[in-house]
């Protein structure tokens, strides 16, 4: 058997071009969502993400602005730009690319953005919203393989999901939203010994550890659903996840590919996260 390969850009295109319509619909209230990004430094990833970002909110007609900070900007610098952008009523969602240089404290500065604003769900109101059913943002990238997996019809309810990797980025949020919607959820990390009698029962798999190659076909069991969060850069220059494609191609029943998986769904559900924000903002008036 050979896996059905997902397609994420393209899920992605139709979930933007339904945003279209609801940017369009704000306009006509004058009304433009927009997204401020702060980046620090320049790591070579982030500014690849960053570049990304705007692009995907210039094609859906959400305004963006990014305030690039050199390497060694103060941690209290960073602060005060939030404070401001906490103010300005042209932004609805700020995000702080991750991760920061090590003399800024990661917790600090995403507790400083108006949890009203936080696009990316990792203020911990957001977070404590999500446990509690009550989420008002989800976090972008698990947000995408939730929107993914509505997409391709699998079944959530009742099925046993293993999720490898705990990020507050990926692997909490992913097991709480699978737990949401009626998955056991069994979390499993990178030190996890003996993981294939986990990966083994499940239905559904999402590896979110930033390691090449954690998951090979003869540790899944067979028409299983596999989510490759992974962006690794290997030594020939080349991407690619966590998850040995080949050989996990000749045994599941869907799988992400990277690149053009999980990836373009993490930037769209930031898109969905802005202009829910812009919407929920026009509520509150
Ligand atoms: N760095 C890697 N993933 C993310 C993300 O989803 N949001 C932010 N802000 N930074 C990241």
């Amino acid at each position: 058997m050979n896996a059905e390969v997902v397609d994420g850009k393209l899920v992605s295109q139709v979930l933007r071009e339904k945003m279209k319509s609801r940017v369009e619909a704000l306009a006509k209230r004058d009304i433009k969502p927009g997204l401020a990004v702060i980046l620090v430094g320049d790591d070579a990833a982030s500014q690849v993400y960053v570049r990304n970002k705007v692009a995907a909110c210039q094609a859906v007609g959400v305004y963006s602005v990014v305030y690039r900070l050199s390497e060694d900007v103060s941690e209290q610098n960073v602060l005060d730009e939030l404070m401001r952008l906490n103010n300005n009523s042209e932004i609805n969602g700020i995000l702080v690319q991750l991760p920061l240089p090590k003399h800024i404290d990661e917790d600090k500065i995403l507790e400083i953005i108006s949890p009203e604003k936080d696009v990316d769900g990792f203020h911990k109101i957001n977070v404590g919203a999500m446990v509690t059913g009550n989420a008002r943002f989800y976090p972008c990238t698990p947000h995408g393989v939730m929107k993914l997996l509505e997409h391709y019809g699998v079944v959530i309810e009742g099925k046993h999901a293993v999720v490898v990797g705990r990020s507050n980025i990926v692997g909490k949020p992913m097991a709480l939203m699978l737990l949401e919607k009626g998955a056991t959820v069994s979390i499993c990390t990178s030190k996890t010994s003996n993981l294939a009698s986990f990966t083994r029962q499940a239905d559904i798999v999402v590896v979110a550890v930033g390691k090449p190659k954690v998951l090979s076909g003869a540790m899944i069991k067979p028409g299983a659903t596999i989510i490759d969060v992974g962006i690794n850069r290997l030594a020939d220059g080349s991407l690619a996840g966590d998850v040995d494609f080949d050989s996990v191609r000749e045994v599941a029943g869907f799988l992400t590919p990277v690149p053009g998986g999980v990836g373009p769904m993490t930037i769209t559900m930031l898109l969905e996260n802005t202009i829910r924000s812009s919407e929920m903002e026009e509520m509150r008036q």
